[in-house]
């Protein structure tokens, strides 16, 4: 029998969806979660669920006890890798963990400060085999973060001027990772995942007015009045900064990269916005 793999951020965009994958693929799974209680409800029996939280040591032996492969996410309001993830890093090797799938961000070889550059060196030096998933920006990022201007006020509201973006689907990203931790071939690969077209946010609300039947507009404030309309609505300054700080380097031109990887790993092509928008569409009526 094939040994259980261990799924952090399982209740996550794409930490969900790899546990999906994995059983649909018949695996042994074992998914963590700071309440594992809500992923006994989101997936029943058909699973291991366990206690795990970066932040507190004493969950670690649990999680990772009989685990060889596992996927990695490293919680967004986690920013000291040395002090939250290595030390859980340590742990999962010591217990006999051999291979780390992790989510990362596209285009991190150029950007050191972002903490995913601290784990991908984290797990370049250790004897730990790996693959990096460099995901470009998700779509979920408009059923969540964007949800509500949407769904409220028909609008999406992102400081990006005519810059595109190579939006990609969650689901897409844990296919591919529920293929690196299930067959072999992926050890000490990178890959570069988009979906198969840039896009500007004019494209975006012009596909999101058709799918839903109601004109969404895009509204492409200033910098300064979007991190001021994060703060208002609740969204901590240090959050609201980073935001602020990707949709400039998207304004740029810097988050339009496309690449074929998708296509290339799972022979089909990615799951495309509008196919995105009409799966989710409940969201935002
Ligand atoms: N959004 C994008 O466009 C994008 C693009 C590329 C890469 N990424 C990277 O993707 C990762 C986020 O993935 P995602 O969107 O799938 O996650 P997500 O939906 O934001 O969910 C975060 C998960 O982390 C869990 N979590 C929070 N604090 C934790 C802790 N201390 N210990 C253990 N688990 C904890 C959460 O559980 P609770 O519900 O208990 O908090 C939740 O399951 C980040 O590293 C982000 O930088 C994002």
């Amino acid at each position: 029998m094939a040994a259980t793999i261990l799924v952090t951020g399982a209740s996550g965009n794409v930490g969900a969806e790899v546990v999906k994958r994995l059983l649909a693929g018949g695996l042994p799974v074992r998914a963590a979660d700071r309440k594992p209680a809500r992923l006994r409800e989101r997936f029943g029996d058909a699973l291991e669920v366990v206690e795990f939280d970066f932040m507190r040591p004493e969950t670690y032996t649990a999680a990772f006890a009989g685990i060889e492969r596992m996927f990695l996410m490293r919680p967004p309001q986690l920013t000291n890798v040395k002090k939250y993830i290595v030390p859980a890093l340590d742990a999962a090797r010591q217990a006999g963990v051999r291979h780390v799938v992790f989510l990362s961000l596209i285009g991190i070889e150029n950007n050191q400060q972002v903490p995913h550059y601290a784990v991908e060196q984290y797990l370049v030096a250790s004897p730990l085999s790996y693959t990096f998933l460099r995901a470009s920006f998700f779509m979920q990022n408009l059923n969540t973060t964007h949800r509500d201007e949407i769904r409220e006020r028909s609008e999406l509201y992102v400081p990006v001027g005519k810059g595109k973006t190579s939006f990609i689907d969650a689901r897409d990203i844990a296919a591919v990772g529920a293929l690196a931790l299930s067959q072999p071939g992926h050890e000490n690969k990178a890959y570069d995942l988009t979906g198969s077209e840039a896009l500007d946010y004019y494209a975006v609300a012009a596909i999101f007015s058709e799918v839903l039947g109601r004109p969404i507009t895009y509204r492409n404030p200033s910098a300064l009045g979007f991190l001021w309309r994060q703060v208002r609505g609740g969204v901590s300054l240090p959050f609201a900064v980073v935001m602020t700080w990707l949709y400039n380097s998207t304004r740029k031109g810097m988050a339009a990269q496309v690449t074929d990887e998708v296509q290339r790993l799972l022979g089909r092509a990615p799951i495309s916005l509008r196919q995105y928008v009409i799966d989710y569409q409940d969201v935002w009526r």
